[in-house]
Formats: C-alpha cells, sequence, structure tokens
C-alpha cells in the first residue's frame, strides 16, 4: 500500500487561542506531532516515537472560529525510521477560503514495547507525488543527520571565535533581560500508553518559553514565524521534571531568534542535579504593533561567552535558513506558470507588473549584508525572496533602457548563457528563452520568461521591469538539454536619483537561482554579490556604447 495517511480536523477554540484570538504555534505544534505520530504507527504498526522535525514555517496565522486541516503521510521508511510530511491548511467556514499555514517534515522511530529494533516495510510508490516525495526525503533526511557536523564546519570557514565582538551600540539591550527558565512536571496527560512524553507537548512548552523571552524585547505580543530544526535527543517519560531555559541570541531588525535548551530530570536525578539533554531549538518570531507595522528589535548584546558565541551562531543560522528551506521545503516546487494564450494575455501582463509592485511593498525585507554600493535584503513572510539595492551612477532612463533589454543580461549575469527574443507581443512586454550554464549532471536549466517593462506615469515613481515564467507550446519545458525553471515574480524597480540612479533587483526564489545558494550554503550573498558587481560595471561601462544599442 502506499505510505500510511492520516487526516484530522479541528475547529479552533478561545481555549486554543491568546487573547488576540489567534491560534498558538505550541497547540498547533501539538496537533501537527499527534497527526504525524498517527500516521508512521500507522505504517509501522509499532509505538512510534518523535526523532525530530525539520524547519517549520508558519505562513498564515489561524484564528478562533476557523478550521484547520492536518493531513499526515510517510513519504519513507528507511530502517526504523520514518518522514513523515505534513500539510496544515485553514479553512473559514464563513469565507471558505482555504489558506496553507505550513507545510513540515517529522522523523519517527519506531519503538516496540519489548525493546526489538523493527525494519520497517518499504512505502508503496503508487503515484509520481508519491516518488518524488520519496526521492526527497533522502535528501532531506541526509541534511538533518549531517546538520551538526555541516553547522560546525560552518562556523569553522566563517572563521568565528571567542574574540569577535557583538553590536557595539551604545543602546543595545544585554540579552541576559531576556533569559526565561521554566519547569513543567511530565503527568500522564502528557505522554502516550508507554509513558513516554509526547514530542509535541514538549514543544509546545518550548514555544511558550521562548515567545515570553522574546516578549522581554519586543513589548508586544510577539508571533512565531518558523523554528530552526526541532530534534529530540533522548526520551523524557512521566514523572520527569523538564527545565526550560530560554534566552534571546540574536536580533536582526524585524525579527528575533531565542534559543531554548531542555533538560529532563527524574526524582533520583533532580536530587543530583544530573540533567538529561533532551532537546534545543531555535525560534524566529516577529512582532506585529497596533497600525500592523512590524516591530523592529533593538540590538542586544550578550554578556557571556557563551552568549557571545551564540550571538554569531545566530546569525550564520539566519544566513543558511534560505538555502535550508529552497532543499529542505521546495517552496518553488509548487508554482505552475500560466499557459500564453490569445484569451489571458492582458491579465498576465497586468499581475507580472502587479505582484512585482506587491512583493516590493512588503513590510517585511530586512538587510542581510551591505557593501560599498549594494545592499542585500531578503522577506522571509513570503518565502525566499531577495532584494539586491544597487547604487548606479547613470541616469535611471539609460539603466531602465539596458536593463529591460534581456538579451543583454548575458554580458552580467553567469546564470545567463544565452537569451533570445521568442515573441514580441508589444514594444514592451516580450517574451524570451533563456537557458543557463550546467550547474550539474548533463542537463542545465532554461527558463521561458515574460519581460514587462513600464517607464514612470508620474515623477517619483519607479521605472518597472518585471519578470515572470509563462508557458508556450513552441517551446515546451522538456528537452533533453535543458530542464525548465519557474519565475514566480522577479525583476527591477528603478529609482532616479539626479544624474544617478537607485536599481533594486527583486526575485522570489526559483530553484535555479536558489540552486547557487544550495550548491554552496554559505554562498548566498557571495553569489549575489558578485552578480550585483557585474550589474552596476556593466551599466556604467556602457554609458558611451549605449546609444550604438538603443
Ligand atoms: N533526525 C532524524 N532521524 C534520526 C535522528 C534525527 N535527529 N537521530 C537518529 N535518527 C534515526 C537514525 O537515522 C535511525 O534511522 P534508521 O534506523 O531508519 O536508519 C534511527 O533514528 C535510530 O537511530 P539509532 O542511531 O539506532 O538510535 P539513536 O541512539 O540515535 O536514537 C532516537 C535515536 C530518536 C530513538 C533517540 O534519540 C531518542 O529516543 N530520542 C527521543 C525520542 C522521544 O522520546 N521523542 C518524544 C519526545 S521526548
Ligand atoms: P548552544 O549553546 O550551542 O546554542 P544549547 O543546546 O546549549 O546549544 O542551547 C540552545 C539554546 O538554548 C541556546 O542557544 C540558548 O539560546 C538557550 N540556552 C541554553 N542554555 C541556556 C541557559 N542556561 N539560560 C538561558 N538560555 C539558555
Amino acid at each position: 500500500m502506499a505510505g500510511a495517511q492520516v487526516h484530522t480536523c479541528k475547529t479552533i477554540d478561545p481555549a486554543h487561542a491568546n487573547h488576540h484570538g489567534a491560534l498558538s504555534a505550541g497547540q498547533l505544534l501539538k496537533w501537527v506531532d499527534t497527526t504525524a505520530c498517527l500516521a508512521a504507527e500507522k505504517h509501522a504498526g509499532f509505538s512510534c516515537v518523535t526523532a525530530s522535525v525539520d524547519d517549520i514555517l508558519f505562513e498564515e496565522t489561524a484564528r478562533v472560529g476557523q478550521i484547520i486541516s492536518i493531513n499526515a503521510k510517510v513519504n519513507r521508511a528507511f530502517t526504523t525510521s520514518m518522514e513523515v510530511g505534513v500539510k496544515v491548511t485553514l479553512q473559514d467556514p464563513l469565507t471558505n477560503v482555504e489558506k496553507l499555514i505550513s507545510v513540515a517534515f517529522s522523523t519517527y522511530v519506531a519503538r516496540p514495547a519489548d525493546g526489538e529494533k523493527v525494519t520497517l516495510k518499504p512505502v508503496e510508490l503508487l503515484t509520481a507525488q508519491d516518488f518524488l516525495e520519496y526521492t526527497l526525503a533522502a535528501e532531506r533526511r541526509k541534511i538533518r543527520l549531517d546538520h551538526e557536523r555541516d553547522f560546525k564546519n560552518l562556523m569553522q570557514e566563517c572563521g568565528v571565535n571567542d574574540e569577535h565582538v557583538c553590536s557595539n551600540e551604545e543602546d543595545a539591550v544585554s540579552t541576559d533581560l531576556t533569559h526565561i527558565q521554566s519547569i513543567e512536571l511530565v503527568l500522564p496527560p502528557h505522554a502516550n500508553h508507554q509513558g513516554n512524553t509526547f514530542g509535541g507537548q514538549i514543544m509546545a512548552w518550548m514555544e511558550t518559553v521562548a515567545a515570553i523571552s522574546a516578549s522581554r524585547l519586543a513589548r508586544f505580543h510577539p508571533t512565531l514565524k518558523s523554528v530552526y530544526m526541532f530534534k529530540f535527543r533522548g526520551p523524557s517519560t512521566v514523572g520527569d521534571r523538564l527545565v526550560f531555559n530560554a534566552i534571546v541570541n540574536n536580533t536582526f531588525q524585524k525579527s528575533v531568534e531565542v534559543g531554548v535548551r531542555v533538560e529532563a530530570y527524574n526524582c533520583e536525578e533532580w536530587a543530583k542535579g544530573h540533567a538529561r539533554h533532551i532537546n534545543s531549538a531555535f525560534f524566529i518570531f516577529n512582532a506585529i504593533k497596533g497600525n500592523g507595522e512590524l516591530f523592529t528589535f533593538p540590538q542586544v548584546k550578550p554578556t557571556t561567552k557563551d552568549g557571545l558565541r551564540r550571538y554569531h551562531e545566530a546569525i550564520a543560522r539566519k544566513k543558511i535558513r534560505f538555502p535550508r528551506k529552497c532543499v529542505l521545503l521546495r517552496k518553488e516546487a509548487d508554482y505552475i506558470p500560466d499557459p500564453w494564450d490569445q484569451t489571458n494575455q492582458e491579465n498576465i501582463i497586468n499581475s507580472n507588473i502587479a505582484a512585482l509592485t506587491i512583493m516590493a511593498a512588503k513590510p517585511g525585507w530586512e538587510v542581510t549584508s551591505t557593501l560599498d554600493r549594494i545592499k542585500i535584503f531578503t522577506l522571509e513572510e513570503d518565502a525566499l525572496a531577495i532584494k539586491v539595492e544597487m547604487q548606479v551612477q547613470i541616469p535611471s532612463e539609460l539603466a531602465f533602457s539596458l536593463l529591460s533589454d534581456f538579451t543583454l543580461q548575458t554580458h552580467w549575469d553567469k546564470y545567463y548563457l544565452t537569451s533570445r527574443i521568442v515573441q514580441s507581443v508589444t514594444e514592451d512586454d516580450k517574451i524570451y528563452h533563456i537557458t543557463s550554464p550546467l550547474v550539474s549532471g548533463n542537463k542545465s536549466n532554461d527558463f521561458l520568461i515574460l519581460v514587462s517593462r513600464r517607464k514612470p506615469r508620474k515623477t517619483g515613481d519607479p521605472f518597472i521591469i518585471a519578470v515572470r515564467s509563462v508557458a508556450l507550446p513552441c517551446v515546451p519545458p522538456f528537452n533533453q538539454n535543458h530542464c525548465r525553471s519557474q519565475i514566480q515574480c522577479a525583476g527591477f524597480l528603478i529609482y532616479s536619483n539626479g544624474n544617478n540612479s537607485l536599481v533594486s533587483y527583486y526575485n522570489q526564489g526559483t530553484p535555479a537561482v536558489t540552486s547557487y545558494f544550495v550548491a554552496n550554503f554559505t554562498g548566498l550573498s557571495e553569489y549575489t554579490e558578485n552578480t550585483a558587481s557585474a550589474c552596476i560595471q556593466f551599466l556604467e561601462s556602457r554609458t558611451a556604447t549605449s546609444t550604438l544599442l538603443h
């Protein structure tokens, strides 16, 4: 049979929500864990324990009266462990609108009551989707099992050591103010029939202390945006005392990372002070002010050697969160481009421009790197978007003319090997076929994109060059040389600044772009920075020849 599946739905009652009527993330984590564990046990035929939950993102806030629907499916069985994929959606009974809240991948290990080691039966693959998830499960397993080693290597490569200093801003807040400790006694309702504490219960307790810690900085109620991996290092049972320690590790303008460490003691261990390390995880919160804007967190200053190490490790985790999302969550895989035909051309062109404008106006952009004339921002709310701001010493009209001709991108973006116009829809809307150099294996990526450009309607508005994928039968996505990549939303906004321009490039993480980042876990800013420098150089060197081109 195919991977075991379990579905559950819940109405959100006030008891599940905070005082604003929003579903508590801890409650959701409990439901997700229970549903996924039931799927794992259905496949295994034995009791299972939670080994880990990969990075999890929360895309929407659910509210009292709405309905949560959770679908869990076993993607792959290894030897004693299984990966379970969980999809959480939200339905509003009044509007019937359905939204995705989260996709999570958890690993469960079969633990029969007699303690014997089992070999699980394989999952039968019936559909192409089953096969895809089965293949990706192996990729994700490698990332989760190698994580500790990879992270240590990353920290060594970054060359961060104890001598590194943190922000010396005068008004930086001491992280000591955010230290929280909390104790829970594990009772029968917190455990399964074998007396093992439910993983979901521990995650919920962790989320509570993390949120209290974050609130010490925000003075607003923090909203959980994501968690960087839960790893259950050892079991805990009824009667254990669980001690939760939380502290803010670092802040990033609109978000804050709180780390939580959980230790367990049974009665004897408690008296002797012998702790068992059960779990550590890192929570990312933001806080929404009364007017709907995101709160800007103050910079923080650790006061201990460990605090300083965690401060730098939080920066490293932030850097790799983006490529991890690409691999673990495959966000971009869901995007299917609209077919380009006579009936919908106008709609596609309008939505191309609108999507870029909306993405640029989002409030959550955070600076991740600042160079001389280049600033890189990321947007985490809407998954995998980057913005690269470039100060260019040429007039905006000229920058617009050079950047909107996508046949010229091959001069500065090494991801563009060839670029040709397939269809000139209008003077300002063209469809291009782009090919990229080989990244790995013997196939390279190609794109079929609509490029729509618009001049400002009034002074102060930007020049717009919007890009998105389309589907055209004359350039089919499958051929022996290329693998089609999709761009959901990308492009440039160019603002005039006297004789200079401020060029902002946007991209909502496409596999083609992100594969560069993923190939080199620390390479996010390096690739982007190099491309941005090449773009500036290209634009400025073209001043003399540009009149010949246009
Ligand atoms: N993420 C995913 N899988 C993991 C893992 C992790 N962090 N750590 C271990 N595993 C997998 C191994 O790959 C192995 O899978 P396989 O048999 O399919 O190849 C399986 O778990 C067992 O690994 P093994 O090395 O034999 O055991 P271990 O001593 O590392 O124990 C756990 C792994 C998860 C069983 C153990 O750490 C544990 O009991 N944790 C607590 C689980 C629990 O009680 N959770 C509920 C809340 S406390
Ligand atoms: P690391 O120190 O490598 O981050 P730990 O498992 O020791 O790993 O801790 C995980 C997180 O829990 C830390 O990053 C920190 O935020 C928090 N933490 C750990 N120990 C304490 C403590 N004694 N007091 C407050 N917070 C703690």
